[in-house]
């Protein structure tokens, strides 16, 4: 799931979204977050920007590491992450430190951040019972931001793939490197955590997805698993896979200007997905423009629901 080889193949913004970033995690498990929720779901939509959150991902993407106001500290062994959509619905991720450490630390800290607040669930491919592949997301509304994580926070560390990319796994989209024969192939480097010939994932950053289908061929490459969705969880992604699946598809730049192509969908001749240059350039502004559906089901706020000691 490279984000930019795109694999596979890549206002007042509610008092309540305040409170959660006051709320720090130390303290999470002192509130219910339903109760939390019920006092006041946002219901506007406001493009406005946070200013003071876009601000504070800012300052972190330049903190140095280890630095604990901006969470990059350690993660649990075992930690929850809820995630609710701006229609109120939501679905859990429970992350396994384990499975693959270097990924469920970013995971924790961009959690903690609340970083998929605004965000956009951009990529889904999903088109019938038997034709789907993922779901992807993780760019936030503001092109700085996403640029400074970019450049400062994209990571090549990697890790093998202990679980495999079946149906409900969450993992961090990366970009890639081709490997090549002979002293030079980069991909050397990146053994035995990636076993792939063609590929491997390299650089992560901030985007994530998950698995709609057995999507195991990713496991080689590096694409490692670093926890997954329950059951009720996939049937709110499995909707939300469905109506922005049918109606938008692939991202753009991975279709062909004329159908047919691989998840991509058509309107009036025209690609309908996503495309992640502009989305790069124009942030949220983009999104809510041309894809209003998708703007609607963009994530209204995540955060980590409780932890089990390490
Ligand atoms: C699912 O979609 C694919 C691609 O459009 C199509 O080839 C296939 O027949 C569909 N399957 C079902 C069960 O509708
Ligand atoms: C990560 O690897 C890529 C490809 O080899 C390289 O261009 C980039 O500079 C590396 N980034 C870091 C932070 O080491
Ligand atoms: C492979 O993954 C392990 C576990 O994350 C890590 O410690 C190691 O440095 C990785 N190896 C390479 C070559 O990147
Ligand atoms: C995406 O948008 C950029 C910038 O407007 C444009 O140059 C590019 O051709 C577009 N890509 C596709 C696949 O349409």
């Amino acid at each position: 799931m490279a984000s930019h080889m795109r694999l596979p193949a890549g206002a007042c913004l509610c008092c309540w979204l305040l409170l959660f970033k006051v709320v720090s995690s130390e303290h999470a498990d002192d509130f219910d977050s339903n109760a939390l929720l019920s006092v006041g779901m946002p219901k506007q939509m406001d493009l406005q920007a946070d200013s003071g959150h876009y601000a504070y991902l800012l300052r972190c993407a330049q903190a140095p590491a280890g630095d604990e106001a901006c969470y990059d500290t350690s993660p649990p062994e075992e930690f929850t992450v809820r995630f609710w959509l701006w229609d109120g619905r939501s679905f859990r991720v429970r992350s396994y430190s384990h499975w693959a450490p270097v990924f469920a630390q970013r995971f924790w800290q961009l959690s903690n951040l609340n970083w998929w607040r605004g965000v956009a669930i951009y990529r889904n491919d999903y088109v019938n019972e038997s034709f789907r592949f993922v779901s992807q997301w993780g760019l936030v509304g503001s092109p700085a931001v996403n640029d400074a994580w970019t450049k400062w926070k994209t990571s090549n560390q990697t890790s093998p793939a202990l679980k495999s990319n079946t149906r409900g796994k969450i993992s961090f989209s990366m970009g890639a490197v081709e490997c090549t024969a002979g002293p030079d192939d980069p991909c050397q480097a990146l053994r035995p955590n990636c076993t792939a010939e063609d590929y491997c994932a390299l650089g992560f950053s901030t985007e994530i997805y998950v698995n709609f289908a057995d999507n195991s061929r990713l496991d080689e490459h590096g694409f490692a698993p670093i926890g997954e969705v329950d059951d009720e969880g996939m049937l709110v992604l499995d909707d939300l896979g469905r109506t922005l699946g049918n109606l938008y598809g692939e991202v753009q730049d991975l279709c062909p200007p004329t159908p047919p192509g691989k998840y991509c969908v058509y309107r009036d001749g025209e690609r309908a997905g996503v495309n992640e240059t502009k989305f790069h350039q124009e942030g949220n502004r983009y999104i809510w423009k041309d894809f209003p559906e998708m703007f609607r089901l963009r994530i209204a706020s995540a955060r980590v629901e409780r932890w089990y000691a390490a």
